[in-house]
């Protein structure tokens, strides 16, 4: 059989507020995406993953859904997104909408009917649980389990007229679905049934694998292992791929795909995946997604919690990235990113954004994970080498995870100063800066004022400058993602980590049939003589590199896609 169309895609990811402006209201919207296709049909893109665009208050930016049919005011109209479909595959590309079924808003007509009474019909729709035996609502320490929020805080809202606690995995205003009850899961499978009569091509699934919880026959809930001076436990166990999560997700191929004409593509975000689970959520025989997003490498410089800073070693990235090639080798099927709208920017993160590396080690990432085998995501900005903002103050962050985490920090009587410094490090927002298409004030992302500041680099580092210069990231980009798409050995070779102790240089073949290639990246500032380290490299001709004139040294971040047979 063929491979997937998919194996040989690139997806490209929308954070719509801070893509495109149209309408000069300082937020990005559907408009600023329509008028931007052509940066994307350029790069050679094949699916635009487009963050979520629906109705909702926006305390998660989106992520919090209070009607799963219809497009927000703020982003456009269901006519724009009508056009952005029909555009789209115009261009030969396909649209995956976000899907956030984990839980909806608590502005959702779903969960206002649910709060209304506990004899409410929809009661049973979400979680509802009595105060801890004992204790009284409201009582500290009554929450029906010890979670931790994702978000900071408890895992529990106490709903002060019924007495009850509801669940809410992220933030009180995201309160979780219950997937146990059939009507919810119907409900899901109906609306996504809905947009794919419209004509989008398939989801990114958020937080996918929490939908189903650990729950006794009793309704019980189960508390986890305390967290070390939060008086709040990790309530993991209970809600990462839970007991049901096979089944629901089968369940939900067979109700909203299976029997469908078309080209799909499903995507499930899984924090916390493991490489076994993996194979078992993408194997076609199994028909539950097509591709995970796995997070054990954006964890690697993270320590108890993700504000925890850990330098990140380069052993582990390769431990990391080779066992999960291997382990999705024969079966199933993986996503490979370094960025998102949840992570900062890659760039700073794991390349170097001082001037003299910052163009050569974006390539330079760029060039290793689109050489890995799996599909490719882009995420908007970092085809120009975008970095982290230089935030200057607490004042300066907008998510409410960063925001939150230094309340929390706060009380606990945590050092501002050191909380400041991870939340510049590590937080969300580094992401959510606006694009920067050119130079002029407010980086042509809108004729207002911006929601999130532009970066001031964006004089320098922008797309206008990029555009014509074979020498840019955007070039390089292009060349990239080109490789994939004419190179069956790039979509589907082998995998073989080599030098797995090495600590700057990171380097693998891909094989195909009689067609090997190697990859040779030097992820730091030493320079190396190549035939020292990987004799094959002297008699290897050279298919793309990140830096003109490639001679005996591999220099500092210079990236190598060699053919050796
Ligand atoms: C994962 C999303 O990517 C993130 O932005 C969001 O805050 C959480 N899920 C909750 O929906």
């Amino acid at each position: 059989m063929d491979a997937p169309w998919w194996t040989r895609a690139v997806a490209y990811q929308v954070y719509p507020r801070s893509f495109q402006d149209s309408t000069g209201d300082g937020l990005g919207d559907l408009g600023g995406v329509l008028r931007r296709l052509d940066h994307l049909a350029d790069l050679g893109i094949d699916v635009l993953w487009l963050s979520p665009v629906y109705p909702s208050p926006q305390a998660d930016n989106g992520y919090d859904i209070s009607d799963y049919q219809d497009v927000d005011p703020l982003f456009g109209t269901l006519a724009q997104l009508d056009e952005l479909i029909a555009a789209l595959h115009a261009r030969g590309m396909r649209l995956l909408m976000d899907l956030v079924v984990n839980h909806t808003s608590d502005e959702h007509p779903w969960f206002v009917e649910s709060r209304s009474s506990p004899t409410s019909p929809k009661r049973d729709w979400y979680w509802w649980r009595p105060p801890r035996g004992g204790f009284a609502p409201g009582d500290p320490g009554a929450e029906p389990t010890n979670w931790q929020s994702f978000f900071s805080g408890p895992m529990w809202e106490l709903d002060e007229p019924s007495g009850e606690y509801y669940l809410h995995l992220f933030d009180r205003k995201q309160p979780d679905l219950n997937w146990e009850n059939s009507e919810v899961r119907q409900a899901v499978y109906a609306m996504m049934r809905w947009w794919l009569d419209r004509g989008v091509d398939g989801f990114r699934m958020d937080v996918i694998n929490m939908i189903s919880k650990d729950v006794a026959d009793d309704g019980h809930l189960h508390d986890g292992p305390p967290i070390a001076g939060t008086g709040l436990g990790d309530g993991s166990a209970s809600y990462l791929c839970g007991p049901r999560i096979h089944e629901f997700l089968h369940e939900m191929h067979r109700e909203v795909f299976a029997g469908r004409n078309g080209a799909f593509l499903t995507v499930g975000e899984m924090p916390g995946v493991t490489i076994e689970e993996a194979r078992l959520f993408t194997d076609p025989a199994r028909a539950e997604v097509d591709m995970v997003f796995q997070f054990e490498h954006v964890g690697l410089d993270h320590g108890a919690s993700k504000w925890d800073l850990r330098p990140l070693r380069m052993r582990d990235l390769k431990a990391s990235f080779g066992r999960w090639q291997a382990g999705l080798a024969d079966v199933g099927w993986n996503s490979l990113y370094w960025d998102n709208h949840d992570q900062p920017r890659a760039v700073s993160r794991f390349g170097d954004d001082s001037p003299e590396f910052r163009r050569d080690s974006a390539t330079c990432l760029a060039t290793l994970l689109h050489l890995h085998r799996g599909t490719p995501y882009v995420y908007q900005g970092q085809e120009i080498g975008m970095a982290n903002y230089p935030f200057a103050s607490v004042d300066d962050f907008r998510d409410l995870e960063s925001v939150n985490h230094f309340t929390a920090a706060m009380k606990a009587g945590q050092d501002p100063a050191a909380v400041l410094t991870s939340l510049r490090v590590m937080s969300r927002d580094n992401a959510r800066t606006p694009v920067q298409w050119d130079a002029s004030p407010q980086a042509g992302f809108t004729t207002g004022k911006p929601w999130l500041p532009v970066n001031p680099d964006h004089v320098d580092w922008n797309a206008a400058t990029q555009r014509n210069d074979p020498a840019s990231v955007l070039a390089h980009y292009k060349r990239l993602i080109a490789l994939r798409h004419e190179n069956p050995v790039v979509a589907l070779g082998e995998f073989a980590m080599l030098l797995p102790e090495h600590d700057e240089v990171y380097a693998f073949t891909r094989t195909l049939a009689h067609e090997v290639l190697l990859v040779v990246c030097n992820l730091g500032r030493t320079p190396y003589p190549l035939a020292e380290l990987l004799p094959e490299a002297a008699s290897a001709s050279l298919i793309l590199g990140n830096l003109p004139d490639a001679g005996p040294t591999l220099r500092p971040w210079e990236a190598r896609v060699l053919r050796i047979a």
